[in-house]
């Protein structure tokens, strides 16, 4: 049976947040957001639009925030030297156990991973041409969404962009990813928290229209398929 998802689930915890998960299912669900991703992120339609066009221009500076297992880094950094572009990519996450096991499977991607939150960036001046973030605005409690906000704004320079990617809640949402996650939950996901963690991740999103509620002045909300919303701020349009 579906749960009520006309309201976010905002009291509802994500497994992999404890700090005493089972390291093993931890390091399992790291390796499987790559396949979750390449499903259902789209970072090739984000390589395309955002950044592509940008690389060609100059050499850019990338930052994933909340990178957990460091897979979209890595796959823009394969699809950068594909074309022939450059690029230094930062995997930030607050949580150390994510960026030791992201260094460790970087299998020559150069990317940099950083234990850090963004606010020791914005400290330090640093600046980056493109922002983003895939699953991360449904963790954030309202006041530190909109710290990553203001400081991901800051953390973008001149013709930069942010990007923050996540799941749009629906009725549909959850029935599909239940529905296609359930032949697999006692092989390709098991012994991981990708199932579980995946029904209270679309529990806790926000609809296209929660975000605009939300969202400061500047950023636009735009809904992607499939089930998908972004939050983007550009500088083309500020
Ligand atoms: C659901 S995972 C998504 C990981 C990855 N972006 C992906 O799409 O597979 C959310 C990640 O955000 C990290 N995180 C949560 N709050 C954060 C914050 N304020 N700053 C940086 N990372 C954060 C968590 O540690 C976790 O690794």
């Amino acid at each position: 049976m579906s749960p009520d998802l006309s309201a976010r689930a905002v009291d509802a915890r994500e497994l992999m947040d404890d700090p005493e998960a089972d390291q093993r299912m931890l390091e399992r669900t790291y390796l499987r957001f790559e396949l979750v991703n390449r499903v259902v992120s789209r970072p090739g339609a984000l390589y395309r639009r955002d950044i592509r066009p940008r690389a060609r221009q100059r050499p850019l500076r990338i930052l994933d925030v909340g990178s957990g297992g460091g897979d979209l880094c890595r796959g823009l950094a394969v699809r950068l030297r594909r074309d022939r572009l450059d690029a230094d990519i930062t995997a930030l996450d607050a949580d150390g156990r994510a960026t030791r096991w992201a260094q460790a499977h970087d299998g020559g991607a150069g990317v940099r991973y950083r234990c850090a939150l963004t606010a020791e960036l914005v400290r330090d001046g640093e600046v980056f041409d493109v922002v983003l973030s895939n699953h991360l605005l449904h963790h954030l409690e309202p006041g530190e969404l909109q710290q990553l906000l203001r400081e991901t704004r800051q953390l973008v320079g001149e013709g930069g962009v942010v990007v923050h990617g996540d799941i749009a809640r629906s009725r549909t949402a959850y029935a599909l990813f239940a529905a296609s996650t359930l032949p697999f939950s006692r092989n390709l996901l098991a012994g991981s928290f990708i199932r579980a963690d995946g029904l209270t991740s679309i529990r806790r999103s926000y609809s296209p229209r929660e975000l605009v509620a939300v969202a400061p002045p500047g950023w636009l909300v735009r809904r992607r398929l499939p089930a998908r919303i972004e939050l983007r701020w550009d500088a083309a349009d500020a």
